[in-house]
């Protein structure tokens, strides 16, 4: 991993799990990257106060782990932006938070070409959050999450678990569809830096929700939440923990479509599986034989 793209990722680790409100690089810190940047130190030292500094407020210093090869381990508190929310009932709540999205202009080039902040939809008082990557094209079109292709499969899901898509909440790490070049269709992975820039949004979101299980839609939902703690083939099927509240992983439902086999649906389906039993929901025989080979 790139020295700064390890840097960035452990800041954003001592944000989202330490609680620390402001990240400095003492100089130690910044020797230690110099000794594993080389080429790259001068801009890691450059670019501390305005990019990793974003938001913060004041805080205890934590310098870094460095190992030899490169990576950096986290092994220190965080720091968190955090979004004041006001209104007395979550739908509430939610409502302001989401009228905050709705004017947000933190990244510039994605606010310029955004139809619309896509920040979430569904039950305020929902029991399960999933959480997506970022809107593509019909998302940023319609204002909703979860629409295209991939949504319609997301709503097979949660109707199999015998739930209703408003009886969840679904929201994604980015709230603002990645812009593509002129001209170009398709969509892109969000980059950290945008997912860094969001976060607290989704933070908020979950804050107010407060669900008992949320699920983690593919790889780079569980990247944007807990910073890059492995590849999704890996994580999924076995419980993480975000803020407290049990995260599942597990396959992005446009992986399903790309890979519609029976073997990779019932991966996905177990998953759920394990949520519905963490929530207390009851799982049928008909519901447990799903996607198994007759
Ligand atoms: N993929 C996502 O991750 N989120 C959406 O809202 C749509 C597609």
């Amino acid at each position: 991993m790139e020295t700064l793209e390890a840097l960035r990722h452990y800041v954003r680790f001592l944000r989202e799990h330490e609680g620390l409100r402001e990240v400095r690089l003492s100089p130690a810190a910044l020797h230690g990257l110099e000794l594993i940047g080389a080429g790259a130190s001068r801009s890691v030292a450059g670019s501390v106060p305005g990019t990793l500094l974003r938001g913060a407020t004041s805080a205890p210093v934590a310098a870094p782990r460095v190992s030899g090869k490169g990576a950096v381990i986290p092994t220190a508190p965080r720091f968190e932006e955090t979004i004041t929310v006001s209104g007395a009932t979550k739908a509430e709540q939610l409502a302001h938070l989401g009228e905050r999205a709705s004017g947000c202009v933190k990244c510039p080039h994605l606010a310029a070409r955004r139809t619309h902040v896509v920040f979430g939809v569904g039950n305020p008082e929902a029991r399960i959050m999933f959480v997506g990557e970022a809107p593509g094209e019909e998302e940023d079109q319609q204002g909703e999450p979860f629409v295209g292709r991939a949504g319609q499969l997301l709503t097979k899901m949660i109707t199999a678990m015998g739930l209703d898509r408003s009886e969840v909440y679904i929201a994604n790490i980015l709230k603002c569809r990645p812009d593509m070049p002129l001209g170009s269709s398709g969509n892109r992975k969000p980059t950290g830096e945008e997912m860094d820039t969001c976060l607290p949004y989704l933070r908020a979101q979950i804050d107010v929700i407060q669900p008992q299980a949320m699920i983690a839609l593919g790889g780079t939902a569980v990247e944007g939440l807990l910073g890059p703690v492995g590849g999704i083939t890996k994580l999924r099927g076995k419980f993480l923990e975000y803020r407290g509240i049990p995260l599942m992983p597990t396959f992005h439902p446009s992986y399903l479509l790309r890979n519609a086999s029976n073997t990779e649906k019932r991966k996905v389906w177990e998953d759920l599986m394990q949520v519905m039993e963490r929530v207390n929901m009851p799982i049928s025989e008909k519901q447990r034989g799903f996607f198994l080979a007759k």
